[in-house]
């Protein structure tokens, strides 16, 4: 993480109310802060391409009893389901950084703010305000705790893109397209399944033989047809 420099490295505003920095401004001219003492860095993005993923309508969430293995990178605070029943879904992915527990490998519950000296939001430590805030909770806490990166995922439902933004058949259909990183399907244009699409061509290939070759006799035909009624 990126401290200002304002902090002298070590997070902590010196009169402990903590401050803001708004260095980004959106599409709409509203800025956003960059940095906040009580909740770190910021980076934005808009016009970004969704991640996608298949879902069936129900998410699957991390809560404070999972049990996860840091190792394998980013936890997912939730997740989907890929039955039978899912479909490829569009999601916002937020990534995050937050304390959890070291020993037991599960998240955290910090104790934010109060009249007190454990209040993240006053002193900026997060080692006593884990412990305050799992031990209010009754929950298990090694008393070590670390860092991980986590994805949120946000179905989204509203924000479609105007008309002229509409996307063209190689947006999906590439092998650097945007559903590039999605498996359990075949699409044309980006999977090398080279016979099965040599296979579809020849078919289309045959289909439009037969249908010349079926107009051509058709033809011939009413021409002898013709020539005897005539007779
Ligand atoms: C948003 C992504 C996306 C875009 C844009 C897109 N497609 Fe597709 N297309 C898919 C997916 C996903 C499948 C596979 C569906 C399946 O297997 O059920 C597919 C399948 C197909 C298939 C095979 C159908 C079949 O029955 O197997 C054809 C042909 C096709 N697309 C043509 C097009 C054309 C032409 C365009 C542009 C006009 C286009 N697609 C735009 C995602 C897309």
């Amino acid at each position: 993480m990126v401290l200002p420099p304002r902090l002298n490295g070590t997070g902590v505003p010196p009169n402990g109310e903590g401050f803001k920095e708004k260095n980004y401004t959106q599409g709409n001219g509203e800025h956003r802060a960059t940095y906040k003492s009580i909740k770190g860095s910021f980076k934005y993005g808009e016009n970004l391409v969704p991640h996608y993923d298949w879902f069936d309508g129900q998410m699957i969430y991390t809560t404070i009893e999972s049990q996860f293995d840091p190792a394998k990178g980013p936890v997912e605070i939730n997740g989907f389901h890929n039955d039978g029943k899912s479909r490829i879904w569009p999601f916002k992915r937020m990534v995050t950084v937050q304390p959890y527990d070291k020993g037991n490998n599960t998240m955290v519950y910090m104790h934010l703010w109060g009249d007190d000296n454990d209040a993240y939001w006053g002193n900026y430590d997060f080692g006593r305000a884990i412990k305050v805030g799992m031990a209010k909770n009754d929950i298990p806490y090694s008393g070590k705790f670390d860092f991980v990166e986590t994805y949120s995922f946000w179905p989204i439902t509203h924000m479609v893109a105007p008309k002229e933004d509409a996307m063209g058949c190689a947006d999906c259909h590439s092998r650097e397209g945007r559903l590039n990183e999605l498996e359990g399907f075949y699409m044309p244009g980006r999977d090398s399944f080279r016979w099965l699409d040599i296979l579809g061509y020849l078919a289309l290939g045959g289909a439009l033989l037969g249908v010349l070759l079926h107009g051509l006799l058709r033809k011939l035909f009413s021409n002898n047809n013709q020539q005897r009624d005539a007779s």
